[in-house]
């Protein structure tokens, strides 16, 4: 089966891109590179010894997206391609809603246009907000977002639902994903964001690299066991594999009009000191940190309950923090030696 994999260059996509590979789909990408690079084709290439289809464009060009589907004939879609930043989405909302639901909306008008049936969606645990019961379910109400960010991801969600309901003839899910972090064990490929990173753990590696002075931890004076916010981590590879499951699941579907959602996360949550400490002792290095204010639009704790994601897609985390942030230690001396 051909998969659009939209993002396909980015931290989630391209993981993603090489499981898919050794599931013996056949991937193919559309990234605009606006928070990756070439270099992420070339990750890619070393470790499966393909070179999948690439095309370099905007998701929000319809008219460059139709050519795309018109050429491969694709049987499914992953649609990664968004801004992911939190505190940036606070910062530019117009930008965030116009890049994220437009792309989005692209991309279901032209898979009715060309019959192709299953879609899965990138979605995330901030469309829960702060929930007021933990672990969060999907059934857990959704909340305002405490972001822009989020509220593009629960606008999408919706527009997916709708869409699916008024019977276009597509299977769809939303898979809402907590704290992506690590890198492929290969250390080819792994986070690469552009300028200074918005996430912790890129943040830290490059600290802990020489790269930047020193993390800041956006406030210790929450209601958690350390004060630091509460995060689910889940290794990048898990999550990569749970987009081949839910290809899988949709793939089962006999009918179309399908959709559904679930929480992808390791079902644990920890905290912000918990996890330097953790960085520092499986790579036995010391990180410069020191406390400061809160940030806007982070959520004090969140953490998932992975019940159905288990039982309905047999899906489990198999990596531990310590192994992503094995793995991302890695993956930045790998790069840092390369600069
Ligand atoms: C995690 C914690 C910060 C940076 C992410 C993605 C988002 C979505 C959900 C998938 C927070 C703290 C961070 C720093 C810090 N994922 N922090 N110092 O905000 O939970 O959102 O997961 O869809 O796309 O962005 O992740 O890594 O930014 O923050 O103290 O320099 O680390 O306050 O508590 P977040 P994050």
């Amino acid at each position: 089966m051909k998969i659009l994999v939209t993002g396909g260059a980015g931290f989630i996509g391209s993981h993603t891109v090489v499981e898919l590979d050794k599931a013996g789909f056949k991937p193919v990408i559309i990234d605009n590179l606006y928070n990756s690079n070439k270099d992420v084709l070339e990750g890619i290439k070393q470790i499966t010894g393909k070179d999948f289809p690439f095309y370099e464009f905007d998701c929000n060009d319809t008219e460059k997206v139709r050519t795309v589907f018109e050429k491969e004939k694709f049987d499914g879609v992953i649609h990664f391609a968004a801004y992911k930043a939190v505190g940036e989405s606070v910062e530019k909302p117009l930008n965030y809603y116009e890049n994220n639901v437009i792309s989005l909306l692209v991309l279901m008008r032209v898979m009715k246009e060309f019959n192709v049936t299953n879609f899965v969606f990138s979605s995330s645990c901030t469309v829960y907000g702060q929930p007021d019961e933990l672990p969060v379910t999907e059934n857990t109400p959704r909340k305002p977002a405490a972001s822009p960010y989020g509220n593009t991801k629960a606008i999408a969600e919706d527009i997916i639902r709708d869409h699916v309901y008024s019977k276009p003839g597509i299977k769809a899910l939303s898979l809402r994903y907590f704290n992506p972090i690590g890198a492929h064990e290969s250390a080819l490929i792994g986070e690469l964001p552009n300028g200074v990173p918005s996430n912790l753990v890129p943040y830290i590696t490059q600290t802990a690299a020489g790269l930047r002075k020193s993390l800041t931890v956006f406030g210790s004076d929450y209601n958690t066991v350390d004060g630091t916010c509460v995060r689910d981590f889940i290794h990048v590879v898990d999550l990569a594999k749970a987009h081949v499951k839910a290809l899988e699941l949709l793939d089962a579907q006999s009918s179309t009009d399908f959709y559904d959602v679930f929480n992808v996360g390791t079902g644990e949550g920890y905290t912000v000191l918990q996890l330097i400490n953790t960085f520092e002792e499986v790579n036995g290095v010391k990180l410069n940190y020191t406390i400061g204010p809160r940030r806007d639009g982070d959520v004090e704790k969140i953490y998932a309950q992975s019940d159905k994601v288990n039982n309905v897609m047999k899906w489990y985390a198999e990596k531990t923090m310590a192994d992503a942030l094995r793995d991302a230690w890695k993956w930045q001396l790998k790069i840092t030696t390369q600069q």
